[in-house]
């Protein structure tokens, strides 16, 4: 679930774990095709070229003023690339429900699957513009918590761990669903992998450390 990299510290384009058309009814293949292949692709290459930018700044070749302008553009596409590689890992044509801790923490923290779900739809469908909905592990309280993120790294809380996202921009629904995101949020719902989560929940914990959380 987590974003690529090569060895040479490079950003790279994951494959999707699944056919464009795995999705469908929910999502489209064309849509799927797209997104990963144009957007997702974008970020990638976008983030890369930032760094080499700032690299050029560092080396005296081009003017230092750039560097709010690059910065920018890192922090913008760095973020892209990490929500949409985890977006991807959360979605599959199975749905089922959370499990093991995350069931438990999920209930413990939101009150119940139900209402984490009106929460984040709520998050997600409310955002103006281009945004996610974002359900993330926040490591100081080490507590589950839903942000509402726009573009993709403005209104996040430092250091939470992304652990589901959907993609509210345009461009992830709009030749399926035009101009009525709440249709597409609803039915994100049924092609979430939960057992994906699960798994990415259960390493996200065992990084940080959780004592409570993880035996073996
Ligand atoms: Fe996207």
């Amino acid at each position: 679930m987590a974003a690529s990299a090569g060895h040479g510290g490079e950003y790279v384009l994951p494959p999707l774990p699944y056919g464009y058309d795995a999705l469908e009814p929910s999502i489209d293949a064309e849509t799927m095709k797209l997104h990963h292949d144009k957007h997702h692709a974008a970020y990638v290459k976008g983030a890369n070229d930032a760094l080499a930018k700032l690299a050029e700044i560092r080396e005296g070749k081009i003017d230092p003023a750039a560097v709010s302008e690059w910065s920018e553009k890192l922090a913008f596409n760095v973020s892209g690339h990490t929500l949409h590689s985890i977006f991807w890992g959360g979605l599959g044509p199975k749905g089922g429900k959370p499990e093991g801790s995350l069931a438990a923490d999920i209930d413990a923290h939101f009150g119940s699957l139900d209402k984490l779900k009106s929460h984040f739809s709520a998050a997600a469908t409310q955002v103006q513009g281009n945004g996610w909905g974002v359900l993330a592990f926040e490591p100081v309280a080490r507590r589950l918590v839903v942000l509402q993120v726009r573009n993709h790294q403005l209104n996040v809380a430092w250091g939470a761990i992304p652990l589901l996202v959907l993609d509210v921009w345009e461009h992830a629904y709009y030749l399926k669903y035009k101009n009525v995101r709440a249709d597409y949020v609803k039915a994100f719902w049924s092609i979430v992998n939960w057992s994906a989560v699960d798994q990415w929940y259960a390493l996200v914990q065992a990084k940080h450390h959780g004592p409570q959380h993880h035996g073996h």
